[in-house]
């Protein structure tokens, strides 16, 4: 695909529901008493994933709309052994969430698996965990095919999470649902919280502390009754950044997710000179939402802190090309989660954009941009697979003199199916 020099975005939109809170509602619906309605359901690739996998699962999901679906739960512990192995294609958050639930089936057997991709990824980080918990987990040296024998109880562990991960967390948590006692989990440095803020709306008993985070057992079952999800902010962070770079571009994005665990990308924007205000703000679900409006701006170039990396984890990406157009050098320090996302992203990202013309270079865990305030040249861009890399392509060659040859643009499909009708609908060339 041809993505040419936009002159500016201009308009107003909505974008998907959110990913990360589609899979959970589809999970915790799965395992729920009674009917969960879903409101603003995130159609992607990815979610139909955790769609197919909760039907699977024996929880039949009736869709009234594209964006509206009902999932019948089975209760807590009654989820159907399948007669496949699950496959989780390229999501992630299905295969590290689902564990935290499957490990409590007493008696049945499963199987997790996916596409390329996810087999390459580390999967130990939750089987650890779930171990220690007294569950069956066998991983393939530690990878996916994943498999699991769910067992009655399990105990209650404090977990000090090695790595900063929303997944993990939130595996160890579903799996506290089915323990003996309260199960804690401590962060290295905060991960977003959906699971956490979904499981006090289905009523179980959840407390937070600034580093940690507990649930009790479900003893009483999960009720979660309509969930409404807002759209997904990492499916506005691509117009976000392309609406800040491009001169004269305003562009409104309508009730997206501010939950404050996710929108790190603002605040990063923010100190280096964007112009993005929020309106409207509301809760929705137990999330905090708002309108984004973004205009145009001229940035000076910034470093992000191995604390702030969770919260624009899946933004880094654009994070990067937004700093090769802000003037000064951009660091990124301790970055090294991103080398096992759905490809090596530092690697991934560097070659990108270095192909494009900017000064950019990665170590271990860290990418360092030189930026200038002038248009990057353009090229190609290899997507290879990666929903984020497809994205961030297009967006360099809105942003480029000579415009983008994008290889893999289908990728966007992992979570956003519908991006690049959408940004036609607001770009000017
Ligand atoms: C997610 C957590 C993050 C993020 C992923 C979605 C989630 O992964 O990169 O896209 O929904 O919990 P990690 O928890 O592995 O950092």
């Amino acid at each position: 695909m041809r993505i040419e020099p936009a002159g500016a975005l201009v308009g107003h939109i909505a974008v998907p529901g959110d990913k990360s809170i589609s899979h959970r509602a589809l999970l915790l619906g799965a395992v729920g008493d009674g009917e969960t309605a879903i409101e603003g359901f995130g159609r992607s690739a990815d979610t139909e994933a955790t769609l197919a996998a909760v039907r699977a699962l024996g929880a039949a999901v009736e869709e009234h709309d594209v964006d509206r679906l009902e999932v019948q739960g089975r209760g807590l512990r009654g989820l159907d052994e399948p007669d496949a192995p699950i496959d989780c294609g390229n999501a992630g958050t299905l295969a590290r969430l689902a564990p935290g639930l499957l490990v409590g089936q007493e008696g049945r057997t499963f199987e997790l698996t996916g596409d390329a991709s996810l087999r390459a990824r580390p999967m130990d980080r939750v089987a650890d965990p779930l171990r220690r918990m007294g569950a069956d987990v066998e991983t393939t040296d530690g990878r996916a095919p994943v498999r699991i024998r769910g067992v009655g109880t399990l105990r209650a562990v404090d977990y000090e999470l090695p790595v900063a991960s929303a997944q993990v967390k939130s595996a160890v948590l579903l799996a506290g649902l089915f323990a003996g006692g309260r199960t804690t989990v401590v962060e290295p440095a905060p991960t977003r919280d959906h699971t956490e803020r979904m499981l006090e709306a289905a009523g179980v008993g959840v407390i937070r502390r600034p580093t940690s985070v507990s649930v009790e057992p479900a003893r009483a079952g999960l009720r979660l009754g309509r969930v409404e999800i807002p759209g997904d902010f990492s499916a506005a962070a691509p117009f976000v950044v392309a609406a800040t770079l491009l001169p004269g571009s305003e562009v409104t994005i309508h009730a997206v997710g501010l939950n404050p665990r996710r929108i790190g990308l603002v605040d990063v924007l923010e100190r280096m000179g964007a112009r993005i205000a929020v309106y409207n703000r509301r809760v929705v679900g137990n999330e905090p939402v708002g309108d984004l409006e973004v205009r145009s701006a001229e940035l000076v170039a910034t470093t992000i802190e191995p604390r702030e990396v969770p919260q624009l984890v899946d933004e880094l990406p654009l994070f990067a090309l937004a700093a090769a157009l802000a003037r000064g050098e951009s660091v990124v320090r301790g970055a090294q989660e991103l080398r096992v996302k759905e490809t090596d992203r530092i690697e991934t990202v560097t070659t990108s954009l270095r192909g494009l013309g900017v000064r950019i270079r990665s170590a271990k865990d860290q990418i360092r941009v030189r930026g200038v305030p002038t248009r990057p040249k353009g090229g190609g861009v290899d997507a290879a697979g990666d929903h984020r890399i497809a994205m961030l392509g297009a967006v360099a060659g809105l942003v480029s003199r000579e415009g983008v040859e994008l290889q893999g643009a289908e990728a966007v499909a992992v979570s956003f199916p519908g991006f690049f009708e959408l940004l036609d609908t607001i770009a000017q060339r």
